[in-house]
């Protein structure tokens, strides 16, 4: 029996990613802190599901996370807990973005290391690091640490997919994305989205889709693929102001 990984499986697009999994016929490893989500998400399974607590802003959770499950041939690992943060760099709060760092960037880091090694021994499984569009843009004022990190995450998720294929590796690291999706995400940031996103269930689609294909960066939505694509020959300022624009509207829907 297949076994995958998610993290950050309590909502939004892990939840949906895990769903999407069971009916694909894999066993569950769900990961997060609220463990009363998981277990809910859990119950309606078909398939076994494991739940496990875990803080990923720690880095000591994240071996312990890697030891409580490396003997269970999990052969698909899905790294999409994250979080982002809204305001003015200055005004942010430092330990939020130090954890947020410790989660979007870190974590993965750590589980991707450590799970890629297992895989490449066996010559075969999925790693999927869920970036984000903003990680493909020269950055996001008013959201800085947040696209930093997004950007962090794809550079490394690039890299290491192209060593695997230098060498010839039918093992598969992919970064999925996406542009807005509708979760809890705006909640969690403080802010609102200016534009409607796309559906959790869609994204989770998409990606697995994409995953198993053999594509390395993942953009689900046509909106998002035409804008990063324009953005790459946009000249960088010019992409930098229009990203405050479209990220100063998203204050106006902030809890106060
Ligand atoms: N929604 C969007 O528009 C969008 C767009 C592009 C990329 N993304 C990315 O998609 C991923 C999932 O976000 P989402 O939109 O689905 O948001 P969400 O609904 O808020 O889900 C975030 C998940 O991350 C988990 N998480 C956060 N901090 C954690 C920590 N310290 N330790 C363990 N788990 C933690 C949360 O679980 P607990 O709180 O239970 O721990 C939750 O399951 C993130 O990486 C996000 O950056 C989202």
């Amino acid at each position: 029996m297949k076994t995958a990984l998610v993290t950050g499986a309590s909502s939004g697009i892990g939840a949906a990613i895990a769903r999407r999994l069971d009916s694909l016929g894999f066993n569950l490893i769900l990961t997060a802190r609220r463990t009363d989500r998981l277990e809910a998400l859990a119950s309606e399974l078909e398939n076994e599901a494991t739940v496990i607590a875990a803080d990923l802003s720690q880095k000591s959770e994240c071996f312990r996370l890697y030891e409580e499950v490396k003997d269970r041939n999990v052969s698909v690992v899905i790294n999409n807990a994250g979080f982002g943060l809204l305001g003015d760099f200055d005004d942010t709060d430092l330990d939020r973005e130090l954890s947020m760092i410790d989660v979007n960037c870190a974590a993965v880091h750590i589980l991707t290391k450590l799970f890629l090694k297992d895989l490449i021994a066996k010559d075969r499984g999925y790693i999927l690091n869920v970036g984000s569009s903003a990680g493909l843009m020269p950055g996001g004022p008013l959201m800085a640490t947040y696209y930093a990190t997004k950007a962090y995450v794809v550079s490394l998720t690039q890299s290491i997919d192209e060593e695997l294929r230098a060498r010839g590796s039918r093992v598969r690291v992919a970064v999925l994305c996406p542009g807005p999706v509708q979760t809890e995400f705006n909640d969690v940031a403080d802010c609102d989205f200016a534009v409607q996103g796309i559906s959790a269930e869609y994204c989770a689609e998409e990606a697995l889709k994409g995953l198993f294909s053999g594509k390395t960066v993942i953009v689900p939505d046509r909106g998002m693929k035409l804008a990063t694509a324009a953005v790459r020959v946009a000249p960088r300022r010019a992409t930098l102001r229009t990203a405050r624009r479209l990220q100063s509207k998203k204050l106006s829907g902030r809890k106060g």
